[in-house]
């Protein structure tokens, strides 16, 4: 939906866009982060034209928007700045209305949208419509912000540090709603911030930025997991995939190795198998390395036959986990369902490796000791 192309922005004689090249996908949430100064503000301005690349090219539905003409291409865009921009000398409903009375819309149709919008964004009409910016919070300043920008409703919202100002509380709810308000209506936003906690809670894709370079730009999960270099490790804070459990895995916290045996083995053999290995169940699989069911020492000590085929005492009703669970829900299905054990299988149901209560515990506090030592 929009292109950035080989960008590069110079300022008198200082580079501050050292050619930068970047997707954004329609109904895609990406935030821009970085120290100060890295060109987070001047990469958004050059979507809406307040700043013109020194060369490069940026493409807005495969249309350079250079080429475009400028007031349309704001119109379908919304842009909300830092400490909001309200107009003082306007009333929150005035404030709502400016471009959809710009753009010439009825009076009837701009109360009614701005009626909606402020239940949209949680305050109430009939007491706020009238007030001015003045009288309001912060926070009641930023979403009247948010509700202007969303007014037209444009295809592109760009947001600039937008809830920087706030505590924590109405911060924290303002993310929470513009989370809501996307999922909603799926709106393409690009927003500026440079509090990674705030990216990693709203964002599909991060793109962190240094020295007007992008050094990366890929999903938080993948942030987390693979930082691209030292930077991006120090930029988000070491351990910090630890903080975010549900970006943990089944995959990352598995055995991979499980010991397995197919259910046409006698319980002699499972019991030989067991001992061998030091492990009191073992997973049975059929030829494709599909899983069938699970073993315990338990199930081996309720039946005295030894020639019994383990196909016959095998538990079927295994819960398994899939590649992609998070840890939270895993931990859940644990707890709910008593289990200390979890086979982890793929798509087409082959095994792949088991979660044990043992395993998550050296896991978990495997993580701790790094944390101290990190400290
Ligand atoms: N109009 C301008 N003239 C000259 N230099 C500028 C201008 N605007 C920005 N710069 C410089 O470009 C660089 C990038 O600025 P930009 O505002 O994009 O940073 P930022 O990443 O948004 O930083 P912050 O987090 O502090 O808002 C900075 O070094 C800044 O000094
Ligand atoms: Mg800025």
């Amino acid at each position: 939906m929009l292109e950035f192309k080989n960008i590069i922005k110079v300022f008198k004689n200082q580079t501050v866009i050292n050619n930068i090249s970047f997707n954004v996908n329609k109904g895609e949430f990406v935030v821009l982060i970085g120290p100060s100064g890295c060109g987070k503000t001047t990469t958004l301005k050059m979507i809406n034209k307040l700043i013109a690349p020194s060369s490069g090219n940026i493409y807005l539905e495969g249309k350079d928007i250079f080429k475009e003409d400028t007031i349309r291409l704001r119109r379908n865009m919304g842009y909300v700045i830092q400490q909001t921009g309200l107009l003082p000398h306007m009333t929150v409903g005035e404030n709502i209305g400016l471009i959809p009375r710009l753009q010439k819309w009825s009076e009837d149709k701009i109360i009614e949208r701005t009626t909606e919008m402020l239940k949209l964004v949680g305050m109430e009409p009939t007491q706020y419509v009238d007030r001015y910016p003045c009288e309001l919070s912060g926070g009641q300043q930023q979403r009247i912000g948010v509700a202007r920008a969303f007014a037209t409703n444009p295809d592109i919202i760009l947001m600039d540090e937008p809830f920087s100002a706030l505590d924590p509380i109405s911060r924290n709810q303002l993310q929470d709603e513009l989370f809501n308000l996307q999922q909603e209506f799926k709106k393409t936003i690009v927003f500026v911030t440079h509090d990674m906690d705030e990216a990693l809670k709203l964002a599909d894709r991060i793109c962190i930025m240094k020295d007007g370079d992008i050094i990366q730009f890929d999903t938080p999960e993948e942030i987390l997991k693979n930082p691209a270099n030292e930077f991006i490790e120090e930029f988000i804070g070491k351990n910090r995939i630890w903080q975010q459990p549900e970006f943990i895995k089944a995959k990352d916290i598995m055995i991979t190795e499980p010991i397995k045996t197919t259910g046409s083995r006698t319980i002699v053999q499972a019991v030989e198998i067991m001992k061998s290995n030091k492990v009191d169940s073992l997973l049975i699989v059929d030829k494709e390395n599909k899983l069938q069911g699970i073993v315990t020492l338990k199930d081996i000590r309720r039946n005295d036959k030894g020639s019994i085929k383990l196909d016959a005492i095998m538990e079927t009703e295994v819960k398994t986990a899939m590649l992609d669970e998070s840890l939270i829900d895993i931990l859940n299905s644990m707890n709910e369902l008593q289990i200390g054990y979890m086979p982890v299988v793929d798509d087409s149901l082959k095994l792949v490796g088991l979660i044990t209560k043992s395993s998550l515990l050296s896991v978990l506090s495997n993580q701790y000791i790094n944390q101290e030592v990190n400290a």
